[in-house]
């Protein structure tokens, strides 16, 4: 095993840090930026990332960043790299591998498969030599119950897809992420928490399957889950208990002990929800003894405060950073399990640890 990988993935997830996803594709920053009347140019993306990576304490809080190809190639407003600035800060770089997904053929209608597979170990020499450290690829489940999806084939095939991205990182010198997504949101998410719960377990059994039979290395790579959720259409309400408990019995069930860490994605919860969840998670981990760290890889319920603030508008940058330090400062005590309802309110909190 290469201890060196081992020691990233175990630095990703320590005590009290978690993930920040800002690997936006340039349509998606785009079109977020268009929904807030921010024109959609490379500069103001550019402004837009420096002023989330040069924000307060951002070490303390985000171990590392899932950054998108034209990220990884910029520089930041002092003309240093983003990977240097990230450096400093004591924030690992690291790089989203997937080009999305894509109907899957011969499966049901709005059944994805995720490409980008192909002259994947090159791009990783690459982006180990542009610096990165660890690296992203999402797969997304959708479940749709009247056309019985997920099904078996469009399970296996994102599983299968996981783990050769894993395997080449690995073998090219990334700690893979592997992000098996399914989906909460959407006007097909009719799903109550019972169905969540039960399309989680197949596909975390897909793809530990998958990932053993590729020889993926569990020391030297982070599962970035989806937590068990109702779905948004489902008229469903589940306590903040109830998810906590679904999700941890999943992961216990099928997750392998030896993985490095847990870390989550925000998949369209509210902010405050998100943290909500992850600090019950952890609570009620530590009393089951969970046997990985489990934390934060957030990428909306981390960085919307800060986007709705700062509107490129540069007069603005102060208090978006303030934003984007105070959720990572929230959801670094949530990965602890300290977390309270009463901080969401205290805007001084960070000046003040
Ligand atoms: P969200 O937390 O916004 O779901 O994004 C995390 C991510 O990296 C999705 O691939």
């Amino acid at each position: 095993m290469s201890s060196q990988l081992a020691a990233v993935a175990k630095a990703l997830v320590a005590p009290g840090k978690g993930i920040l996803a800002a690997d936006e594709s340039t349509g998606t920053a785009n079109k977020r930026f268009a929904a807030l009347n921010i024109p959609e140019t490379e500069e103001l993306r550019r402004n837009y990332r420096d002023l989330l990576f040069t924000a307060p304490s951002f070490g303390s809080y985000f171990s590392g960043v899932i950054l998108y190809d034209e990220t990884i190639r910029q520089n930041g407003r002092d003309g240093r790299t983003f990977v240097d600035v990230l450096e400093t800060a004591g924030s690992f770089p690291g790089i989203k591998l997937d080009t999305g997904p894509q109907q899957l053929a011969l499966a049901n209608p709005g059944e994805k498969i995720t490409e980008g597979l192909d002259g994947l170990a090159k791009r990783v020499d690459e982006y180990v030599k542009l610096g990165a450290k660890f690296a992203k690829w999402r797969a997304v489940i959708t479940i749709d119950e009247a056309h019985g999806s997920p099904s078996d084939a469009c399970l296996h095939a994102n599983a299968g897809a996981l783990a050769r991205y894993a395997a080449i990182c690995q073998a090219g010198g990334l700690v893979p992420i592997v992000e098996p997504e399914v989906l909460m949101d959407g006007d097909l998410a009719t799903q109550s928490l019972e169905t969540s719960l039960a399309v989680h377990e197949r596909t975390l059994h897909h793809v530990f399957n998958e990932l053993h039979r590729a020889n993926v290395v569990y020391e030297e790579m982070i599962l970035k889950p989806s937590m068990v959720i109702p779905g948004q259409k489902s008229g469903q309400t589940a306590s903040v208990r109830d998810v906590a408990q679904a999700t941890l019995t999943t992961l216990l069930r099928y997750v392998p002990a030896a993985v490095a860490g847990i870390a989550f994605l925000s998949g369209g919860q509210g902010n405050e929800e998100a943290t909500a969840h992850l600090n019950e998670i952890n609570v009620l981990g530590k009393g089951a003894n969970a046997p990985w760290p489990l934390t934060f890889s957030y990428g909306r319920a981390l960085q919307q405060p800060a986007l709705h603030l700062w509107l490129g508008d540069d007069a603005k940058v102060e208090a978006a950073q303030a934003a984007l330090s105070h959720r990572g400062l929230l959801n670094s005590l949530a990965a602890q399990g300290k977390w309270s309802p009463d901080l969401e309110k205290q805007r001084d909190l960070v000046a003040t640890r």
